[in-house]
């Protein structure tokens, strides 16, 4: 068996001078044992044992007891896991959150003592839950919280057979830490205001990272007549109604080349395509007014892509991938599209504008048919596409769509291991029917019945012999209410997804 520290860095926040004392941290069973261990050595010591029954603690989910330390002894905490075989990636999170809630405002550093029943794919899960819980957007307010204090946790690991190799451990940990950096990009960017975060905005912030990562990201916008020329007009008849000019920003990363040399054409890169509606209003079909103001995280999509193009710097996974933001702002004027009108796609076909509020797959279409010039291996597209797919499934899963049997497969693995999940929808033929426009090729939209589903259709029709997926994030990229908040998602899952293609 074998010890091991690994160190998170949570979101860097004010420090406060007063150096508080340490914190270390136990998760206890509902036996009041330590989290299950399968050689049985799970003796509690007497600060535990005394602990546990000065509290009267019982070891249910998220339960919390704490004896405080002082300057120069750490404090002890324990925190009830419930039953150690319901220890899912849900649990895992709202145990993070409980240990990293209970700390942040009276200890600097906290070290987790994990037993060796967690292996390294749920130990990635509960890093990941720590470092998001450090995370939060305080830009707006006048009044800081400037209260927190924790800004280390180290992880002490058993590791063994069982369990998984010290290096899979290492390898999560790094995984976890560059999706932390990448996911909170996705949320910064997406919990922006809709005055600031606008097609240009996205633009700027993709050219920033790319400085940030000159060896191994490079950048290309396409404005407005760049589009024209491409005959990009269902993209272009979004963006129309919009004092802001819409951009489709290309970010490219190339990992298999060494230092500064990255001349070196992609060859069938991976391609992430992100819906980048930075504001919603539905156009010409106007929106109701309540909860309009939530339209703003309508680019959650390309506010993923962006993430995930960070966190591979981060990773520097040597994959060849592609991100593509499809950035336009949906707004009703005297010269915006109308229901009724037809346009040409980039692919030529004839596209029957009934409703403006089906936009998404309009940005989307021709980014699609423009991004297979890079001649794919796969293509992975994300978008807050459906208030339908809402309905299907909620705000736990992202639905997925593909036509390709291996893709469904590895993005279902991956999104259990990231605990970012999916559930596969169908694409049947018969579907595509609702989709017949009396005057064009297509309609964009379907009715009704199945509204996520003929949402996919609408975007198979300009993907021909690629691998391709698209996920409906729409109930999943932000939480949504009086505090509404983007989630980060599915950052987790595309860096899973990559990361298992190296392998
Ligand atoms: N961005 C919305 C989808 C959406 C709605 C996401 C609510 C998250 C929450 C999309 O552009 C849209 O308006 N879709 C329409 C399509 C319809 C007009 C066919 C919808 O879902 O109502
Ligand atoms: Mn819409
Ligand atoms: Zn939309």
């Amino acid at each position: 068996m074998a010890k091991l520290n690994l160190s998170l860095q949570l979101a860097k926040k004010a420090q406060k001078k007063s150096a508080k004392n340490s914190c270390s941290v136990y998760l206890i069973h509902d036996n009041k044992q330590l989290l299950q261990n399968h050689d049985n050595k799970n003796t509690l010591t007497a600060p535990l044992q005394n602990l546990i029954k000065a509290s009267n603690f019982g070891g249910k989910i998220c339960e919390t007891a704490i004896s405080f330390g002082t300057d120069e002894s750490p404090s002890l905490l324990i925190v009830g896991v419930g039953k150690a075989d319901k220890l899912n990636g849900t649990a895992l999170q709202k145990i993070a959150k409980t240990i990293y809630t209970t700390l942040s405002k009276n200890h600097k550093s906290a070290t987790i003592y994990l037993d060796n029943s967690l292996d390294s794919v749920q130990f990635g899960q509960l890093a990941l839950a720590l470092l998001n819980a450090s995370y939060t957007f305080d830009k707006y307010k006048s009044k800081k919280d400037d209260k927190i204090l924790l800004n280390q946790i180290t992880l002490q690991v058993l590791t063994d057979e069982k369990t998984g190799s010290l290096e899979a451990f290492e390898q999560s940990l790094a995984l976890q830490n560059a999706i932390f950096i990448g996911q909170s990009l996705t949320k910064d960017v997406a919990n922006e205001p809709p005055n600031v975060c606008f097609p240009a905005y996205m633009a700027k912030q993709a050219k920033d990272l790319a400085k940030q990562y000159p060896d191994l990201l490079t950048v290309k916008v396409l404005g407005e007549k760049d589009m024209e020329k491409l005959g990009m007009n269902c993209f272009l008849a979004v963006s129309r109604g919009s004092a802001k000019e819409g951009q489709l920003v290309l970010l490219e990363y190339n990992g298999l080349t060494k230092g500064k040399n990255k001349a070196k054409k992609l060859e069938n890169p991976i391609v992430f395509v992100g819906k980048g509606v930075t504001f919603d209003t539905g156009g010409i079909s106007l929106k109701p007014g309540e909860g309009m103001g939530e339209m703003k995280f309508d680019m959650g999509g390309a506010a993923a892509t962006l993430g995930a193009m960070k966190a591979l710097c981060e990773a520097r996974l040597p994959l060849q991938v592609v991100g593509a933001l499809a950035c336009a702002e949906n707004m009703p004027s005297g010269d915006a599209t109308r229901p009724g009108d037809i346009v040409t796609a980039m692919n030529g076909t004839t596209v029957e504008i009934l409703n403006t509020d089906a936009e998404g797959r309009l940005v989307l279409c021709d980014t699609l048919t423009y991004v297979q010039q890079y001649k794919p291996k796969v293509i992975i597209d994300m978008a807050t596409l459906t208030g339908a797919c809402i309905i299907a499934l909620g705000h736990v899963r992202t639905g997925l769509y593909s036509n390709d049997e291996d893709v469904i497969f590895d993005l279902e693995q991956a999104s259990e291991d990231a605990h970012d999940r999916v559930w596969h929808m169908p694409l049947d033929e018969d579907y595509q029917e609702q989709l017949n426009s009396h005057f064009a090729d297509v309609q964009n939209i379907g009715g009704r019945p199945a509204g996520s589903v003929t949402a996919s259709c609408f975007l198979s029709r300009f993907v021909k012999d690629v691998p391709w997926a698209h996920l409906d994030i729409a109930g999943t990229a932000w939480i949504s209410g009086s505090k509404a908040e983007a989630t980060g998602r599915p950052v987790p899952l595309l860096l899973n997804y990559l990361n298992r293609q190296v392998w």
